[in-house]
């Protein structure tokens, strides 16, 4: 296994990317219905069965549980929410606890942003009323985890990767799941989270085509999207899913095969994301596949060293989320990531959305620093590290306002 790393342009192998616009047969796609018909399919089952794995759908067996409301949070401006998602399979059950804020004075049903954080719902905010998750979370100095749990000193130890104030004041809900209540982050062969509800008798793994976590956190992701779908407060054919980093991963994959999410953001997603694999820029699938075994399916791990025997790449995941709007933020020195990589995605997904007779995205070479382009597909590079930032909650609203009309 190849684990240089290459930060170089003039490194950057020579390669020809797949045309989401050829059907295997060799067809050319011309119109929305040949896409919807064929293509897509076609495009979605290779990201299945290579990289993702597949998911299950929603399980028979799923409840609602109001845990709190509370009408006067954040001083009077939100109304705070905590409902868990409660799936039974298999004689086991998985609980995924939301915590949704949606602004007081907004006139309902209200548009609403879900991402998925890393440190528990307690860490977005200090609001010492949202539940103290009793999960595994990963360990990080600073953060008051003690033993993998979370203690009092862990409240909004992550808040500054989400302003829910300004969030709120911008007239959007804004709603959170813990990652590790769909999956905890580490590689355990899947004995925790939501895998082992779904193996068929015999099974103690998912098999080379089945989904890794971050396909475990996709699927999370539309178990939110159905209780929106019951909550009268949240206008459902306005969701956003949104997520940062690995999580950003998940947003896309999520976005890409579950349409009822109207707009999907990815914050320097990279490797696995929104980066084209092929650029082989910071990390490859070899380092990914290395470093977290357990993130995506068993085949995709054919293809260390081997991008070019991919018979797709991340430019096809943005097309199947079209002609939805999508925006990729990117930083100037996340090179880990591969913001060209993550510009060059966008580009090459832009016939497809222009074929559906969208706007596409308006650029045609990678903008300058902190030069948000405001388009179907939306796209920034800001400066600084990989992070997200109010700059870049700034855009994603921008954004969503751009397409919804929603001004507060
Ligand atoms: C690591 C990993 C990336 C991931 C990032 C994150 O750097 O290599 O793929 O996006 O963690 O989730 O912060």
């Amino acid at each position: 296994m190849d684990l240089k790393i290459n930060f170089k342009e003039t490194k950057v192998p020579e390669y020809n990317l797949p045309d989401p616009l050829i059907c295997l047969d060799g067809t050319k796609v011309t119109d929305k219905n040949q896409w919807f018909q064929k293509r897509r399919r076609e495009i979605f089952d290779l990201f299945e069965h290579h990289i993702y794995g597949k998911m299950p759908g929603k399980s028979e067996k799923m409840s609602f549980e109001i845990r709190s409301i509370n009408k006067n949070a954040l001083k009077g401006i939100a109304t705070r929410k905590e409902i868990s998602v409660i799936i039974e399979k298999n004689q086991s059950e998985a609980k995924l606890d939301i915590l949704i804020y949606l602004p007081n004075f907004q006139p309902k049903p209200i548009a609403n942003f879900i991402f998925l954080n890393f440190y528990g719902n307690h860490s977005i905010h200090q609001d010492p009323n949202i539940m103290l998750s009793k999960q595994w979370i990963p360990k990080k100095i600073g953060y008051g985890i003690f033993k993998h749990r979370a203690t009092e000193k862990s409240r909004g130890m992550n808040s500054s990767k989400c302003p829910v104030e300004f969030i709120i004041d911008r007239g959007y809900a804004l709603s959170t799941i813990y990652s590790g209540d769909i999956d905890p982050d580490f590689d355990d062969g899947f004995q925790n989270g939501a895998h082992p509800l779904f193996y068929k008798k015999g099974q103690t793994k998912p098999a080379p085509d089945e989904w890794g976590s971050i396909g475990a956190w996709a699927w999370g992701l539309s178990r939110a999207m159905d209780y929106f779908e019951t909550d009268k407060d949240i206008d459902n054919n306005r969701v956003v899913v949104m997520g940062h980093s690995r999580l950003g991963k998940a947003a896309l994959w999520a976005g890409a095969a579950d349409p009822r999410f109207a707009i999907v953001i990815s914050n320097e997603s990279g490797c696995g994301g929104a980066a084209l694999f092929r650029r082989k820029f910071g990390e490859t699938i070899s380092h990914i596949n290395y470093q977290f075994p357990h993130w995506f399916c068993e085949n995709f791990k054919k293809y260390n060293d081997k991008e070019y025997e991919l018979p797709i790449d991340q430019h096809m995941i943005i097309s199947l989320i079209a002609p939805r709007p999508v925006y990729i933020g990117s930083a100037e020195k996340d090179l880990w990531s591969d913001p060209r990589g993550e510009f060059l995605s966008a580009k090459h997904a832009d016939p497809v959305y222009k074929m559906m007779g969208t706007e596409g995205l308006k650029a045609v070479e990678m903008p300058e620093i902190n030069q948000p382009i405001l388009s179907t597909i939306g796209y920034h590079i800001r400066e600084g590290e990989h992070d997200i930032l109010k700059y870049d909650w700034e855009r994603y609203l921008d954004f969503a306002d751009y397409h919804f009309s929603n001004n507060p």
